[in-house]
Parts: structure tokens; C-alpha cells; sequence
């Protein structure tokens, strides 16, 4: 069953992830009205390393796994939001996304990402953040 019944409950949803933690209510219910929620199983690929990519994911039940063109993998779970890079530079995806587990994913379009930061820096900030953990990640993984 999706579980995007409401207004209330959508935001009850929202506010939990990391990226929305400590919003507004009027920015949370702004940002509902932005997003789709989509189920996948197990198993699925939700991204595919060389192609075009114009939608955000946010993990909301479930996991997955990020394999990177030179082999890297990376788990990510509730809370972790994946698709951000090829939003931000228009370039193909630069990695390869698959569900672990059946997930439950907020979705956003590129005109909605856009719409996101324009309105929110506590967002920009908060995936800012996390491109640059993932660069660090990324070069640990590579000297290793
Ligand atoms: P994008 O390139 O649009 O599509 C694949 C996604 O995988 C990418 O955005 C990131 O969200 C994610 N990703 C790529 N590399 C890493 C990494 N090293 N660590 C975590 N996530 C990654």
C-alpha cells in the first residue's frame, strides 16, 4: 500500500527524512505537492550507470546498492537519497542503482528538483553535504 494517503500524512512522512528534518510545515506540505512515490522490489534496477537521468530518488523503505563504473559499491538505506548528480550537471548517470530489498522511493523531476533548491537552502545545503562526503568516499575508495 502507498503511503501518501494525505496532506497530514504526506508531511508526517517528509519530516522523518533527513533532507526535510526541521522544515516548515508549509514547506513540507510545498514540497509534497512536488513529489511521487513510487514501490520497487527487490532486485530492480532504479538507475543505469551511461544513461540519461532526470529524476531524484529518496529512500523511504528498503535498500540499495550504488555500483560505480570502476566497480565501487555503496549501500544506501532509509533517509539516503540517490540521482542528484545527473540533475545537477546534466551529464548520463554516473553509477549504477539497484534495489536490495522492495523499497518505498520519493520521486522528483528535474523542474521539481530545480523548483526544491530555489525555494529551500536548508536542501542545497544538505545535498551539498552529502556530494561532498561522497567525493571523499569516492577518492578513499579510490586510493585503496
Ligand atoms: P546519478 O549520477 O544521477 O545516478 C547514479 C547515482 O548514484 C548518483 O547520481 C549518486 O546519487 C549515486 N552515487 C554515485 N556515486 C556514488 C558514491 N560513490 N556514493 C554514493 N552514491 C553514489
Amino acid at each position: 500500500m502507498l503511503l501518501w494517503p494525505s496532506a497530514s500524512g504526506r508531511s508526517a512522512v517528509l519530516e522523518k527524512l533527513p533532507l526535510f528534518v526541521g522544515l516548515s510545515q508549509a514547506d513540507l506540505g510545498r514540497i509534497s505537492r512536488l513529489i511521487r512515490e513510487v514501490e520497487v522490489p527487490a532486485g530492480r534496477p532504479v538507475a543505469a550507470a551511461g544513461e540519461a537521468g532526470r529524476e531524484l530518488f529518496v529512500i523511504v523503505d528498503g535498500r540499495a546498492l550504488v555500483t560505480t563504473r570502476r566497480g565501487g559499491r555503496v549501500r544506501l538505506g532509509p533517509g539516503d537519497f540517490f540521482g542528484e548528480m545527473s540533475l545537477i550537471d546534466g551529464e548520463p548517470r554516473s553509477a549504477s542503482v539497484e534495489a536490495t530489498t522492495p523499497m518505498r522511493l520519493l520521486v522528483l523531476g528535474y523542474r521539481e528538483f530545480w523548483q526544491l533548491l530555489d525555494e529551500s537552502l536548508p536542501i542545497v545545503r544538505r545535498i551539498m553535504r552529502t556530494l561532498s562526503r561522497r567525493l571523499r568516499q569516492a577518492e578513499k575508495s579510490a586510493v585503496a
